[in-house]
């Protein structure tokens, strides 16, 4: 299928647009009925671009055929400016299967590959991607924390400005994710003071001015649902995220992508779990799964009006 057809857009007009009005194109990840749903309930409301991230590991768990029903069955139109994005796609297979399926847009994250051997790869798919009108993400720098339920990382290591120019300039890429403090995941930092290094986002930006930028790992972790969690039975102890001042901060430079999946598991979480536990006569899922959309649509509409400032920008 082309992903016109499912009245979907591609990201390059949605970055043009995010650097120029300064505001940051959020992208949530979902992985069936309940996250899609919330996520366009937002976005609807707030009339915000959006785009709509699966990993390989939430394509396999939807399969292809769920995946596609879910996106017809969303009734996307163009003006919404929505995009269907594979996050974390670790090889050009995964990246033209996404193509194939119908995403607007793709990540290869070859970030744990020696430079040249990213550069390769990341070259490759653009190649691709590029001939079927398809934006391509790659990633410099390496993120603390789980990537993907197959990878991980576990050392930080930040973006080098000089790098990255040389690496765009061989790539073709349209964007490139930087390291510049997040990490994935909910056990991100020791304390919510620890600061992102505007310094190196600034020193990239004067690289390659204008060049959409985006932020991986960027969840604030909210206590109140980590709260909820724990006193409802959960055991999440220590988490941390990432400041929300840092983040609106961040959503007017260059960064015009910001990704959030663990804020949504975490709302997902805390409705079911206080909802089975205040209701333990219930054994209908739709009673708590409509609590689990209810509480991901509210974190995704606080997100995008007060991190990524995408609000009426759709
Ligand atoms: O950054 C990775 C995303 O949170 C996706 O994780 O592979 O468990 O779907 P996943
Ligand atoms: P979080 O784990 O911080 O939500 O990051 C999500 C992400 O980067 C998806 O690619
Ligand atoms: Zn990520």
């Amino acid at each position: 299928m082309k992903y016109s057809d499912f009245g979907l857009v591609n990201t390059r007009e949605m970055f043009v647009d995010a650097i120029a009005r300064k505001y940051a194109v959020p992208a949530f990840n979902f992985y069936n009925m309940e996250t899609l749903t919330a996520i366009l309930a937002a976005a609807r409301k707030m009339h915000s671009p959006v785009i709509l991230a699966a990993s390989e590991s939430a394509i396999k768990y939807m399969g292809d055929d769920m995946l596609l029903g879910l996106i017809t069955g969303a009734c996307i139109t163009p003006t919404e400016r929505i995009a269907l994005h594979l996050d974390h796609g670790h090889s050009l297979d995964a990246c033209i299967h996404a193509i194939e399926l119908g995403f607007s847009s793709v990540m290869i994250d070859a970030s744990n590959l020696p430079f040249d051997e990213n550069i390769k790869l990341s070259r490759a798919v653009a190649k691709y991607a590029h001939r079927h009108n398809v934006s391509v993400e790659a990633e410099l720098g390496v993120l603390s924390g789980i990537e993907d339920e197959n990878t991980s990382a576990t050392d930080s290591s930040y973006t080098d400005p000089d790098a990255a120019l040389e690496f765009v300039r061989a790539t073709g890429v349209d964007s490139l994710a930087v390291a510049i403090g997040t990490s994935h995941g909910v056990y991100k930092c020791k304390s919510a003071d620890e600061k992102l290094r505007f310094d190196i986002l600034r020193k990239i930006e004067k690289k390659l001015p204008d060049f959409p930028l985006v932020l991986h790992g960027a969840s604030s972790v909210h206590p109140k649902f980590l709260e909820i969690i724990n006193s409802y039975g959960g055991k999440i102890k220590h988490a941390c995220g990432i400041d929300e001042k840092q983040l609106s901060r961040a959503a007017k430079t260059n960064i015009c992508k910001i990704n959030v999946d663990s804020d949504l598991r975490l709302g997902f979480t805390a409705a079911v779990r206080k909802t089975i536990k205040e209701s333990p006569d219930t054994f209908n899922p739709r009673d708590y799964l409509a609590n689990a959309i209810k509480y991901m649509t509210e974190t995704c509409t606080y997100e995008i009006t007060h991190k990524m400032h995408s609000k009426n920008k759709a």
